[in-house]
């Protein structure tokens, strides 16, 4: 019973952003603990390297690209994946794009790509998937937020705003939908090796800022699948609305 209720066979995950980085990782975990993975961004050859990996180590995927900016692209990725597997469980809103920019150097148009992708884009996405989901009255849904929802940093003002937003909407989702036995929480990573990130953290100043860290390191791709099988399966049936901070101690200095 203790360990069984990890397991994710018969389920149907989407996974936005898993190309490569977090998503990829987490669409890999998913794989393994059973479930069927769609994996979604704008790259279609990176994609169905992920979904080939999977099939090589037994699991079942299916790869889509989509930008999860476009109502209709987002329709469009359901559909197919209601076409070919017929449900869909699990919901990981991971896509999401990083940076700093001073808020002096912020032009509009820099400002609207960080909400547009990082927020517009898991609400998109939770409506279009969630239509289905309220259909079978169960899901699970996981929006990747970050550590920038509560931590602070100088010019990280979009991103920081797009994420802690990001938390608020779980909050408000998980609200409206725990009527439907939809659950809703956010994961939030601190600094993980990822593309998004590596040219940062090989230079000075990312070495320094790792020292500041209580753990003094950043997260290994793969410290993350625990915390993404938890939040998509059984195992965590009783929490929605939840923020899970996975930032080896960054909140606490
Ligand atoms: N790495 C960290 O330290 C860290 C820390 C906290 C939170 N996070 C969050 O974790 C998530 C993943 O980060 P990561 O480090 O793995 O980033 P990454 O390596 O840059 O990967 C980002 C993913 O998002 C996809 N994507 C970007 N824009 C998209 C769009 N408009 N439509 C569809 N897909 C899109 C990319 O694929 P395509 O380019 O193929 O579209 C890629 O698969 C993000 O939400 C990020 O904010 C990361």
């Amino acid at each position: 019973m203790t360990l069984s209720v990890f397991d994710l066979s018969g389920k149907v995950a989407i996974v936005t952003g898993g190309s490569k980085g977090l998503g990829r990782e987490m669409a890999l975990a998913l794989a393994e603990a059973g479930a069927a993975v769609v994996v979604v961004s704008r790259t279609l050859e990176a994609l169905e390297k992920v979904a080939d990996t999977i099939r090589q180590q037994g699991g079942t995927a299916l790869a889509v690209a989509a930008d999860v900016t476009r109502a209709e692209q987002i329709e469009a990725m359901v559909a197919r994946v209601m076409a070919t597997f017929g449900q869909i469980d699990i919901l990981v809103n991971n896509a999401g794009i990083g940076g700093t920019t001073p808020v002096l150097e912020l032009d509009e148009a820099e400002w609207d790509r960080f909400l547009t992708v990082n927020l517009k884009g898991p609400v998109l996405c939770a409506k279009y998937v969630g239509r289905e989901m309220v259909k079978r009255r169960q899901g699970k849904i996981i929006n990747v937020a970050s550590v920038f929802a509560q931590v602070t940093a100088r010019y990280m003002g979009a991103y920081a705003a797009s994420k802690a937003a990001l938390v608020q909407f779980t909050r408000i989702l998980a609200l409206e939908w725990s009527r439907y036995n939809i659950q809703v929480n956010a994961l939030c990573p601190g600094y993980f090796a990822t593309p998004m990130n590596a040219e940062f953290f090989a230079s000075e100043a990312g070495q320094r800022l790792i020292q500041r860290l209580p753990m003094q390191r950043i997260g290994r791709p793969e410290e993350i699948r625990g915390a993404i099988v938890f939040l998509a399966s059984a195992a965590s049936s009783y929490m929605t609305g939840a923020a899970l901070y996975l930032d080896g101690g960054h909140t606490l200095v």
